[in-house]
C-alpha cells in the first residue's frame, strides 16, 4: 500500500483535481485507490457525491474524516479508518468494468475545528517544546492508516488543505511520497520554496523529537517521505506548445532539487469542470475528450512509475523521488 500526500502553500493550484483524476484513472486501470479528503472544503468528496448526498448520506450519518477524528481518545489506538470510508456509487459503477475500486474518506465542512483542538492538545504552534501529545496528534493518521490489511488498497492519496497546518503534518507523517501541483505563476513557485522549507522543518523536528523522547514513545520510526515532484497545471499552452513562459518555473524548480514531471495539465476550463449530471472527476466522465485522457493517462503512467508502481519493463527514472531533507529548513 503506497500513501501519496497532494500537498501545496498556494491554493488552487490543482491539489483536488489531480488527487480525483489521478486516483480515479488508477481505478479504473484495475486497481484498489482510496482517496482522503483532509479539507474543510470537501471539494475532493464533492467530486463523487453531490451536495445533498453528501450531507445526508456522509456528514448526518458520521461517515467522514471528522467523525473519526472525533472518535479519538488520548492514549488509546484509533478506531479504524475502514468503519468511515464510502464508496462513491457513480464512480464505481465506471471503474468496476476494469475490476478495480474507489473508496473515499469523505471530509466535513467543520473538520477546521477539529484542526483547532489538535492544535490545542499540542500546546500551540510551538509544539516541540511540549511533547507530550505531540505523536498522539502527528501518528493518528498514520495508524489509521495501518489499520488496514496492506491488501486492501495498492494506493491512499491524502488531499490536503492549502497550508501547512496540523492536518497537512499529520499527512506527511503517514505517507511514503509527497507530490506538489503548482501552477507556472511567480506566486505558485514561491510557494514551492516555502512548503520545501516547511516540510524539511516538520520532519527534521519529528525525527528530533523521536529521538529525544526514544525511552518514551518506542515505536516511534523516523520520518522519511521521498518527494516525487512538481506537477505543473493549468499551463497554457500557444501553437500546440507550452508557452515561454513556462521554462523559468521549471528550472526554478529543479534549481531547488526538486524533480519536475515531464507530463504536465494544460489548461482546460471545460473538461476539469467534470460530468454535467454525475458527481464524476474528468477522468471518469462520459464526456472525457481524447486529447484530455491523453494528458490524464499520460500523468497517471509517470506517476505510476515515479512510485515505482508501474507494471512491466518501465525503466526506473533516475530523479524518481528524493529524500525530503533538513538542507531545505534555512
Ligand atoms: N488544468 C485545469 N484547467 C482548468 N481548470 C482547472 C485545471 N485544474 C484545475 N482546475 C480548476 O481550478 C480550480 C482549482 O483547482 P483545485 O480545486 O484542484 O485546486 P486546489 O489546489 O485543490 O485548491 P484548494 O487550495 O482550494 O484546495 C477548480 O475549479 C478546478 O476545477
Ligand atoms: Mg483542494
Amino acid at each position: 500500500m503506497k500513501v501519496v500526500t497532494i500537498a501545496s502553500y498556494k491554493g488552487g493550484v490543482g491539489k483536488t483535481t489531480l488527487s480525483a483524476n489521478i486516483g480515479a484513472a488508477i481505478a479504473r486501470m484495475g486497481r484498489r485507490v482510496l482517496l482522503v479528503d483532509l479539507d474543510p472544503q470537501a471539494n475532493l468528496t464533492l467530486n463523487f457525491y453531490d451536495a445533498e448526498t453528501w450531507q445526508a448520506g456522509l456528514a448526518d450519518r458520521r461517515r467522514t474524516v471528522k467523525a473519526w477524528f472525533e472518535s479519538w481518545r488520548p492514549h488509546t489506538a484509533p478506531p479504524p479508518l475502514a468503519g468511515y470510508v464510502t464508496t462513491p456509487p457513480a464512480a464505481a459503477a465506471v471503474i468496476a468494468e476494469g475490476g478495480g475500486r474507489l473508496d473515499l474518506l469523505g471530509s466535513h465542512t467543520a473538520l477546521g475545528d477539529i484542526e483547532m483542538d489538535l492544535v490545542g492538545r499540542l500546546g500551540g504552534a510551538q509544539a516541540h517544546r511540549s511533547t507530550r501529545y505531540y505523536f498522539d496528534v502527528y501518528q493518528q493518521l498514520a495508524l489509521g492508516l495501518a489499520s488496514f490489511d496492506p491488501s486492501d488498497y495498492d494506493l491512499v492519496i491524502l488531499d490536503c488543505p492549502s497550508h501547512f497546518g496540523v492536518i497537512t503534518r499529520a499527512a506527511v507523517a503517514a505517507c511514503d511520497h509527497l507530490l506538489i501541483p503548482s501552477r507556472p505563476d511567480n506566486q505558485s513557485t514561491l510557494g514551492v520554496e516555502h512548503l520545501m522549507r516547511r516540510l524539511g522543518r516538520f520532519v527534521w523536528e519529528y525525527n528530533r523529537v523521536a529521538e529525544l523522547q526514544s525511552g518514551l514513545h518506542p515505536v516511534v520510526k523516523p520520518l522519511e517521505p521521498r518527494l516525487l515532484g512538481v506537477v505543473l497545471t493549468m499551463v497554457q499552452y500557444y501553437r500546440g506548445a507550452p508557452t515561454r513562459f513556462l521554462r523559468p518555473h521549471i528550472e526554478g524548480a529543479r534549481q531547488l532539487g526538486i524533480p519536475v514531471f515531464d507530463a504536465m495539465l494544460r489548461v482546460n476550463n471545460r473538461g476539469f469542470a467534470g460530468a454535467v449530471d454525475l458527481p464524476l472527476p474528468a477522468v471518469l466522465s462520459p464526456d472525457l475528450t481524447l486529447d484530455l485522457a491523453r494528458e490524464l493517462f499520460g500523468l497517471v503512467e509517470e506517476f505510476l512509475v515515479r512510485i515505482g508502481a508501474a507494471r512491466g519493463e518501465a525503466a526506473p527514472v533516475e530523479d524518481a523521488a528524493v529524500p525530503v531533507t533538513s538542507a531545505w529548513m534555512s
